[in-house]
């Protein structure tokens, strides 16, 4: 069985990128199609056999602790009008034997900051961290799915990774370092948010880690760094000095829901997947005179 049981969700950025949308909605809880991206990421964890979630919310967030609510006023009324379907969907998004903890980040200081409010829920574990506005597609294991199996095998932590084009490295955390299988290398050097010039390689971190609870020292004494902000790549490049950090290219697609353009592109291949629109959303976009 996996030792890794804590998933974190750093949810507590302002997630300006999406106003006036975000002003008092979690970007989280914006919807691909009908399900919200906290949803997703969720869901992409139970997959891989977490059932504790803790979510790192800030002031404008309470939209996420309803949702993992129970609903009972919902729940019998959707019983008393028959509609079962609909009922196991509520039901479904927490199942049974998953438990959620809810903190304050009082003041968004970054994601560094953001996973250390997290080290009393988690304990000395070794644990998942997700951003759910990284949705992730795979149609085979889910992405941490897969980068679980991989810390049962290296008992190290794993940053998931990607290509991406070296002109967009100013958005990612970039990592570089000898391989050890096709989809795992050691992590070697890494940088946050370098200008391309600067970039050890085209491999980008995503929204995807599991790390090892040493994490937590190091980040109680981590700077601000890029953007003025406590980074959680600053404390990984500290981790290295003490311990094996690997990076794990991940199967599946990623979409940017962060950025306007990635949400679109994860809307309309979503809803082309969609049993009930499939059909008649291909219909309409075939009427567009692109
Ligand atoms: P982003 O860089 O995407 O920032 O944070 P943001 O505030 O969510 O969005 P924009 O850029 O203003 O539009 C990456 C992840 O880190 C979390 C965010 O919620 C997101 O999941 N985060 C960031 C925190 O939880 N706390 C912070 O202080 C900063």
């Amino acid at each position: 069985m996996s030792s890794v049981k804590t998933a974190v969700f750093p949810v507590a950025g302002l997630g300006t990128r999406f106003l006036p949308a975000t002003k008092s909605v979690a970007k989280e809880m914006l919807s691909i199609v009908d399900k919200p991206l906290i949803q997703y990421a969720a869901e992409e964890a139970f997959e891989a056999g977490i059932n504790k979630l803790v979510f790192i919310v800030g002031r404008t967030k309470n939209s996420i602790i309803d949702h993992f609510d129970k609903a009972y006023e919902l729940e019998s009324e959707l019983a008393l009008r028959g509609k079962d379907r609909m009922l196991k969907v509520v039901k479904d998004v927490i199942p049974d034997g998953v438990s959620c903890v809810f903190i304050r980040q009082s003041e968004a200081l970054g994601l560094g900051h953001a996973v250390l409010c997290a080290e009393a829920a988690v304990g000395h574990h070794p644990f998942a961290v997700l951003l759910p506005d990284d949705l992730i597609h795979n149609d085979g294991d889910g992405c941490i799915k897969q980068m679980v199996q991989v810390f049962d095998e290296y008992q190290a932590s794993i940053i998931g990774t990607q290509t991406v084009a070296i002109e967009e490295s100013g958005k990612y955390g970039m990592v570089a370092g000898g391989q050890v299988t096709d989809r795992v290398a050691k992590v070697e050097e890494i940088v946050e948010k370098p200008a391309p010039a600067d970039a050890p390689s085209d491999q980008a971190i995503v929204g995807r880690y599991i790390l090892t609870p040493g994490i937590f020292d190091l980040l109680r004494t981590t700077q601000r760094g890029a953007g003025n902000e406590i980074q959680l790549t600053d404390a990984i490049a500290s981790l290295r000095d003490h311990e094996q950090v690997l990076s794990y290219s991940f199967e599946g697609r990623r979409y940017d829901c962060g950025s306007k353009i990635g949400y679109l592109q994860a809307t309309v291949d979503f809803a082309l997947e969609h049993d009930e629109l499939a059909k008649d959303f291909r219909r309409y976009l075939k009427t567009l005179e692109l």
